[in-house]
């Protein structure tokens, strides 16, 4: 009954299971990161406040240059919002998510400004890995007019909007992409 997922031969907790047995290991840190795919298409089911707020959680818990954090997201609920930032190509599934974040990076920040992009990276990471341990699927967006989010969702001029990532329960089991291998990846002393 709990088990509703199964990628990979691993088996994946939705939220509300999860939260009920969570005491209970299921999934070690290598399976949440080999069986996690991009997912495009969700069941239309809400993501619990408490699943959401472990999602976030993992994001605030983020490493960041010098701890300065200069991050913030914004959790877009409502239709026609999510509706305008589907209006691309590559982003259309938008529409279809329960909710969708919103990655934002302040480079002009003091000190670490420099390192926002990558503090604010680490942090949506964070959260597409939390959400998989939940049944959370999500998709990371790059396609999407940065001065026109900007303007929909208010934010500031300063700030960066560095990705978009809808979340919701995957509604479509996708096979492993093809990654390279180690070797064309690694080299080890010297770039070779
Ligand atoms: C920075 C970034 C931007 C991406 N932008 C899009 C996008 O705009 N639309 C989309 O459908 N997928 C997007 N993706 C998802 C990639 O296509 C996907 O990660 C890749 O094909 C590998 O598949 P996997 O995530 O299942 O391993 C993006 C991924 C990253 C990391």
């Amino acid at each position: 009954m709990y088990l509703r997922n199964i990628y990979n031969g691993v088996m994946i907790l939705t939220g509300v299971e999860y939260l009920n047995i969570k005491s209970v290991k299921v999934l070690d840190v290598m399976d949440v990161i080999l069986s996690r795919r991009s997912i495009r298409q969700y069941e239309q089911k809400e993501i619990q406040t408490e699943v959401l707020n472990k999602i976030l959680e993992a994001g605030r818990q983020a490493p960041s240059a010098a701890n300065r954090q200069p991050i913030h997201f914004i959790v877009v609920t409502e239709d026609n919002i999510k509706k305008e930032l589907s209006k691309g190509l590559f982003n259309r599934f938008i529409k279809d998510s329960p909710l969708t974040i919103v990655g934002c990076a302040n480079t002009g920040a003091r000190l670490t400004g420099k390192w926002s992009i990558v503090d604010t990276t680490i942090a949506l990471q964070n959260m597409v890995i939390a959400a998989w341990t939940m049944g959370v699927g999500s998709c990371w967006i790059g396609d999407f007019k940065e001065e026109k989010v900007k303007e929909l969702l208010q934010i500031p001029n300063k700030w960066k909007v560095v990705a978009l990532i809808p979340f919701g329960y995957p509604a479509e089991q996708p096979k492993p992409k093809k990654k390279k291998p180690v070797t064309e990846l690694v080299s080890f002393n010297k770039f070779s």
